[in-house]
Parts: structure tokens; sequence; C-alpha cells
């Protein structure tokens, strides 16, 4: 699967946020609440060094709440982590957010002593939409894609907390194709860059697994005990996804199905949970 990221840009990036994090008292990553782990990046954690750091679980509003709460659990084992579910678009997500950035460094966020925060996360997690509620206006910004690494801008929230904006500059753990899959799955990778069908069957496994009884009512399928290939024909031919002859049309089927989940037809639903090693843990 292709994502736009080379070797050679992550070490330029690496570089980047190395130089910038040393002006840096806490650190946010925003993540996506329906697959955290797969939408960290793989190296920040070590970049941080020994400052405060918010793992935002953004996205909240898609995601299954319960599984929601034992990310955050699992991320608040670790000393200095603290992880907060919100959904970027409400207002209320500037409140809660900049509430504990000044939890965690009480000392600082004061008149001519400002609080320096690093905004990072992979594409799609919701930077953008997050920096323009915590400014109260559209924010634009440059060089917002994979790959080009070179900008950044600081805004000054004209409360005592500056925002250094690092946009596109982190990338997901690739190695990881399960990882992969859910990122494809949740939307945040070009269309262009993977197979439809083969994600949809990923997510449908899933969904078998984790939330039999919505897949069952969304597509009013009565039993799930039979390959995923033949779920999402069913599926397909359910809604009408065919070609001349009659026969199931499998990738507008999986089109479907993928927006479906994306958009929260079938609910608020989670992609992967704490409990789940991760492929590269198992290796
Ligand atoms: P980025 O800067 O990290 O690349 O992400 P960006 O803010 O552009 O957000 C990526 C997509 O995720 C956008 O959707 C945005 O609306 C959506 N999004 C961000 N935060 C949330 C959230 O808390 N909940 C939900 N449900 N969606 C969120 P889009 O379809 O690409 O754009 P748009 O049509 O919404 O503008």
């Amino acid at each position: 699967m292709q994502i736009g990221w080379y070797p050679g840009h992550m070490k330029k990036a690496r570089e980047l946020i190395n130089d910038l994090i040393k002006n840096i008292d806490l650190v946010v990553e925003i993540l996506d609440a329906r697959l955290p782990q797969s939408s960290a990046n793989p190296v920040l954690q070590e970049l941080r060094g020994r400052r405060p750091f918010i793992r935002v679980l953004n996205k909240e509003d898609l995601a299954d709440p319960t599984v929601t709460k034992a990310w955050k659990n699992y991320f608040e084992q670790e000393e200095g982590v603290k992880a907060l579910p919100l959904t970027a678009k409400n207002r209320s997500a500037a409140a809660s957010l900049q509430k504990l950035c000044r939890k965690l460094v009480p000392k600082l966020g004061k008149p001519g002593r400002p609080l320096r925060v690093m905004i990072v996360g992979i594409p799609n997690v919701g930077k953008s939409t997050l920096i323009n509620t915590l400014a109260g206006k559209k924010i634009a910004r440059v060089g917002d894609k994979p790959a080009i690494t070179t900008c950044h801008q600081q805004i000054d929230l004209r409360n005592g907390i500056l925002l250094a904006d690092t946009p596109g500059l982190l990338w997901p753990n690739l190695e990881d194709q399960e990882g992969a899959q859910r990122l494809a799955a949740s939307g945040a990778i070009g269309e262009n860059a993977y197979d439809q069908v083969a994600v949809a069957l990923f997510a449908l496994n899933t969904l078998v697994k984790d939330y039999p009884q919505r897949l069952k009512e969304r597509y009013k399928l009565a039993d799930l005990d039979v390959e995923t290939s033949e779920l999402l024909a069913t599926i397909g031919s359910k809604r009408g996804c065919l070609v001349a002859g009659g026969e199931v049309d499998t990738r507008r089927a999986a089109e479907l199905l993928l927006r479906e989940l994306r958009g929260g037809k079938l609910g608020r639903i989670s992609l992967e949970t704490p409990s789940q090693p991760r492929q590269s843990d198992t290796l």
C-alpha cells in the first residue's frame, strides 16, 4: 500500500520535529479515536522526551464509547501521558483541550510566560479542524500534504497559549499492514492507494467479530456465518450494486459499505481495541 511517505521524507520530518520540539512545553498528538494505535506516529513518543503529552482521541463521535474509554485508560498508564476523547468540530473541544493543557503545565500560559504547544498528527486525523476550533476561525494552512516537510506556523490563541502547527509532518506506521488496512477503512488514505474490495472485506471481518448485530440490522442479514466475500456480495445484491446481467458489482458494494461505515451509518464503531496486539508486536 502506497501512502506517499518515503524513508528520506521521514528522516527529514524527524529532524524537523526534533528541532522544533526544543522550544515546546507540551506535545499534543491527534489520533483517530476509531483506531488510536494505527493512527499514531511510530516515533513521536520517543521524540517528545519528558515533555507532558496529550493524546487527543479525535472523532469521538464516530467511535464506540466503551472502546474509547478503554483506550484512554490504556494510554494513561504511561507516565506523563493524558488521553482526551473529543470531537474537534464541536466548540467544547477547544475548552476541554485548553483546560487540560493548563492543568499539565500550570506555571505557563500567563502574560509574558506563554505555554508553547505543538499539535501533530498523521494526515486526516483532524488537525486543521481542531486548530480552527481552538482559534475560533479558519486558519489557512500551507504545505498540508504528506511529504512536504518544511512548513510550519505559529498561532497565537491570545490567551497565553501559542500553537506550533506542523501540517503534514507526521507519517503513520506503514510497516503494520493491519494498521494500514484500518487507516484505509477509516478513510484516512486516498482511494487510489488501496484495493477497496480488500479493505471492505477487512472491515467486514471486524464488523462480524465485534458488531454482528449492527451489521445484521443495517443490511438485513440473517446469517453471518459465511465467508466475508459472500457477505459483501449479499450486501451488494440487497442494495442494488449490480452490473448488466444481474451480477453483483463487488467494487460498488465495497464502496457502499466503506462509505456507510465512515459516515456512522452502522453506529459508533471502533476498528481496534487496546487488547489487540499489533502485528509488529507479535513478529
Ligand atoms: P488533518 O488536518 O489532520 O489532515 O484533518 P482535517 O482537519 O482536514 O480533517 C479530516 C476530515 O476529518 C475532514 O472531513 C473533517 O471534517 C473530519 N473531522 C475532523 N474532526 C472530526 C470529528 O471530530 N468528527 C468527525 N465526524 N469528523 C471530523 P472531510 O470529509 O475530509 O472534509 P469536510 O467535508 O468535513 O470539510
